[in-house]
């Protein structure tokens, strides 16, 4: 049945998790960077997820998502065998893939799911990706396996120094880039903070630098104007322009502010969620 949770892994338990879902038409149609929205219930927000995967013969598509408020503790309290009211997508432009040569994939936190898909494109595509990935601890990293599958390299850092590097994915970039002047291109997913240190990282470089803004999104088609983000002091709309940007040119000061808009009315509703749920 389509949108049906055929699989859930907690991947950090209450915090994290992954559903491979059944929607054959979204995996037959998406290219790594496109996300879905998802409705939970007919009265609930439409809240966006990037794909993290897809099996177009299975039919279906991987999400990985962080519980953050309401919406997503309401996908949380869904388990295998339930189905989720609306899936709606593949959304956004697809990641420019093609043959470049070296490309660093980064991902912060749940970004390193989205990153998983966009590096495995690369990967595709015949490029050498190599994969940086940061978590504050070691049981905080996602899908380091999955990437150690296919990526030739796989450099971590963790905040604690449980893994890895001890310290921040950009030291790693920088130092990545310091020994080798061939790399084509950099893509950065995960924490707004972390993909603007990105972009500052790489700019000395000159090195072409791709981030995917996770700004507030409603309808994801271009007709309500709430994804609005600056990029070389244009409007643009992350649903229909994006959500993959040049990281040189994002206004990062008003994507912090606008992410922060509404949390007054998400943190009211996550706390009138818990006492109706007894949590
Ligand atoms: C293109 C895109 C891809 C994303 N991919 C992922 C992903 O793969 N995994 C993941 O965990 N999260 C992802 N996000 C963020 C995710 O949409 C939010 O975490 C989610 O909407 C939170 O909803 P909530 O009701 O649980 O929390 P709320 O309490 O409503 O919000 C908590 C925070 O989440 C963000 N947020 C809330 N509503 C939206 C919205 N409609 N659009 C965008 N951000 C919102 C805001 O920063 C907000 O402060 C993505 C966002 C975008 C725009
Ligand atoms: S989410 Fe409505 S215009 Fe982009």
């Amino acid at each position: 049945m389509p949108n049906t949770i055929l699989k859930k892994e907690q991947l950090i338990p209450g915090q994290t998790s992954k559903l491979v879902i059944d929607a054959p038409h979204i995996a037959a149609k998406a290219r790594p960077g496109n996300f879905v929205i998802l409705r939970m219930d007919e009265h609930g927000e439409r809240i966006p997820l990037t794909i993290a995967d897809t099996d177009p013969d299975a039919g279906t598509i991987t999400i990985v998502y962080l519980v953050l408020g309401k919406s997503t503790a309401l996908l949380e309290s869904l388990g295998q065998g339930d189905e989720i009211l609306d899936v709606c997508g593949p959304l956004g432009r697809a990641t420019d893939i093609h043959k470049i040569g070296t490309v660093i994939c980064v991902g912060g936190g749940t970004g390193i799911a989205a990153m998983h898909h966009i590096a495995k494109g690369h990967h595709r595509a015949g490029n050498h990706v190599v994969a940086v990935i940061g978590a504050r601890s070691k049981d905080l990293l996602l899908f380091y396996d999955e990437l150690k599958s296919f990526c030739p390299e796989v450099l971590v850092s963790t905040d604690d120094g449980s893994f890895g590097h001890k310290g921040l994915v950009t030291d790693l970039v920088a130092a990545r880039l310091e020994e080798d002047k061939s790399v084509a291109e950099v893509v950065a997913v995960g924490p707004v903070p972390m993909m603007e240190a990105v972009a500052r990282t790489t700019k000395p470089f000159g090195v072409k630098t791709t981030v995917s803004l996770n700004s507030i999104m409603v309808d994801g088609i271009g007709m309500c104007g709430a994804c609005r983000v600056t990029v070389g002091g244009e409007t643009k709309f992350a649903c229909v322009d994006g959500p993959e940007f040049d990281g040189q040119l994002v206004d990062f000061t008003e994507l912090r502010q606008r992410l922060c808009a509404f949390k007054p009315q998400e943190a009211i509703s996550y706390k009138e969620y818990h006492e109706r749920h007894g949590r």
